[in-house]
């Protein structure tokens, strides 16, 4: 079974150290709220800056580079970001697979360099409008994650899988309950012929894409559905607390 519901704030490229007034405020009201675990993953240059902030939620990275330290100029090694703080990274997010054009082998890749450095990985799926249209979605999205799941004996403490429609990403049109528990519902039965029946059932599955104090309460309790992965509503503790504690 999976442990606790994991609420997760991807702020994406939003945040400066302004921004660290609401990682403050969010901690303060996940510590009053223990039931769930709270995580926020800000930009880069902020992620230090919060880890010493926070004394409840965990803190982690939106993203890494594949490799270990060494000239690549411009790119934040697995090993930095740990050293800054980290305690995971999310790897796979539609916005650097179709934006940035990255492959399943380099999410893989990706994924397996957070876990040697010792954090944790949410690995991101999702299918587009098309995709979804065309019946494709389950075959898609399984195949993706397929291709992109490393190989660990222990992945229902170090992998969260977070399945977010590309379509339903920032356009305020989050999948219905029924879709949300029929594509959760898959993952799950590929994560246990991934991982056994034990790991493979231990995994926590968030659903991203739209996420709303309005809507965070069906959403979190449809089959299957152990969290959130948030982007827009994480920018303000009032906000991203509502879907928290909806959970
Ligand atoms: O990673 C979470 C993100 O893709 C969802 O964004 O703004 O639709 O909650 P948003």
């Amino acid at each position: 079974m999976a442990g606790r519901p994991y609420i997760v704030g991807n702020w994406k490229m939003n945040g400066t150290r302004a921004m660290l007034s609401e990682a403050r405020a969010i901690d303060r009201a996940a510590q009053r709220h223990m039931k769930v675990e709270v995580a926020l993953a800000p930009p880069y240059t902020l992620i230090h800056a919060v880890h010493r902030e926070v004394e409840q939620i965990g803190v982690g990275a939106q993203d890494c580079h594949p490799g270990i330290d060494g000239a690549f100029t411009g790119d934040i090694s697995a090993t930095m970001l740990a050293d800054a703080g980290a305690k995971f990274v999310i790897v796979g997010h539609s916005e650097r697979r179709v934006g940035h054009g990255e492959s399943n082998d380099l999410v893989r890749e990706k994924a397996q360099a957070a876990l040697d450095a010792g954090m944790r990985v949410i690995m991101c799926c999702g299918e587009d409008a098309p995709t979804r249209d065309a019946g494709k979605a389950i075959q898609f999205v399984t195949g993706q994650l397929k291709a992109s799941l490393p190989e660990m004996a222990d992945a229902g403490e170090r992998l969260t899988v977070a399945y977010e429609p590309i379509w339903a990403i920032g356009t305020g049109n989050n999948a219905t309950t029924d879709d949300i528990s029929e594509m959760h519902r898959e993952i799950r039965k590929l994560l246990v012929s991934l991982y056994g029946e034990e790991q493979g059932s231990a995994v926590r599955i968030l659903y991203g894409g739209s996420v709303k104090p309005d809507n965070a309460k069906a959403i979190l309790a449809a089959d299957e559905v152990n969290g959130a992965l948030v982007g827009g509503a994480s920018l303000t503790a009032d906000s991203f607390m509502g879907i928290a504690l909806a959970a």
